[in-house]
């Protein structure tokens, strides 16, 4: 079975629309006919400050959010990053493999470094795409299901396994990013240039599966759309309204076709209300599973002590040989 692996971040505790389409819908999918590895990446999250009893009742609950969109720790691997110390181990060696010019080029650090300044923006922030490429490389992943917004991190990842196979021996399996056109960018519902974001201008353009349904539904129905009235498929012109278009086909399975046709002679408002409807309906279930799992933290801790004991006999194994292949001298 292919190897397919992915990761989110806890910092906010709550996922968004644009997790959950771009990336978790997927991983749920991929769970069953794959060998799936799946993290919480908490290293990852303390690149930028974190209060402590914070990111762990955020580790947990978004843990539950895995569970509850669907994932299944019988059919895949779901574990914490920290709990698994390979990652960081492998880390260090990519970041001695990285050049400082190939790190300058990532452009999500550019923006997020840029909005920080510098003396707030720590060297991890910097290299934590390379802390990405060995969170890949240790699985000998296939398949890496992630939004448009990584495809940079993972031609990095593509490169620097590359670079190791061949200057050492061959030793990692190349990675494939595996994203979705129709959702691979969920766009902010307030300012449809800008992809959908938790450092969002606007409360408003950002849609968290754990707030109120009710104020999600209310944020749908004031999205932003464009002055004409038509509602049709075009990127460019009606960017607003074709992401809306993009949203609804996610979630009721209809094609954009279909839906433009459904929609023919009524206005936006129609869409937006339609829409609304059928995020409460996917989301108030969901929110449900997911209070059921964060009632149990003994348990929620059980199945990701389970999954840290799978990634790590993998994960293991893959330090283990570049350990040998760099030259580290075998503890006796
Ligand atoms: P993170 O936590 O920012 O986001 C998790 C996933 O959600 C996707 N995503 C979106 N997809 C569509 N539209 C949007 N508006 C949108 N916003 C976010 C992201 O592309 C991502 O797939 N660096 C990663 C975490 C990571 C990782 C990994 C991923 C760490 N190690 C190894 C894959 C493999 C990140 O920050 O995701």
């Amino acid at each position: 079975r292919p190897r397919v692996l992915s990761g989110i971040q806890p910092t906010s505790g709550s996922f968004h629309l644009g997790n959950y389409l771009g990336a978790v819908r997927q991983w749920v999918d991929l769970q069953e006919a794959n060998d799936a590895f799946y993290m919480v990446v908490d290293l990852h999250a303390i690149t930028v400050e974190q209060d402590p009893a914070t990111l762990r009742e955020n580790t947990r609950i978004s843990t539950a959010q895995l569970l509850g969109a669907g994932l299944d720790p019988e059919r895949c691997t779901l574990f914490v990053q920290s709990h698994v110390p390979e990652h960081a181990q492998l880390g260090w060696v990519m970041n001695c493999l990285t050049g400082f010019g190939e790190a300058a080029r990532m452009t999500q650090f550019k923006d997020k470094s840029a909005k920080q300044g510098n003396d707030r923006t720590s060297v991890g922030l910097f290299t934590y795409p390379i802390l990405q490429i060995a969170d890949i490389l240790l699985y000998q992943a296939d398949a890496v299901p992630v939004g448009e917004d990584q495809r940079q991190h993972l031609e990095l990842t593509r490169d620097l396994a590359e670079r190791f196979n061949t200057r050492y021996a061959p030793t990692f399996t190349m990675p494939k990013p595996y994203i979705l056109k129709e959702t691979a960018k969920i766009l902010d519902l307030q300012d449809p240039t800008a992809k959908m974001s938790k450092s969002a201008s606007s409360a408003k353009g950002l849609v968290n599966l754990l707030d109120d349904p009710k104020a999600s539904a209310k944020k749908f129905k004031s999205a932003v759309t464009d002055t004409g009235i038509v509602v049709s498929y075009d990127e460019e012109g009606k960017a607003g309204v074709s992401n809306l278009l993009r949203i609804h086909s996610a979630l009721s399975g209809q094609s954009i076709d279909q839906l433009v046709a459904h929609f023919e002679g009524r206005m936006y408002g129609a869409l937006k209300t339609e829409l609304a409807e059928l995020f409460t309906d996917w989301v108030t279930p969901f929110q449900k599973r997911t209070q059921g799992f964060l009632e149990d933290p003994a348990e929620l801790d059980r199945v990701l002590a389970v999954g840290a004991e799978k990634a790590r006999a993998v994960a293991s194994e893959t330090l283990a040989s570049v350990y040998d292949r760099i030259g580290f001298l075998k503890p006796a």
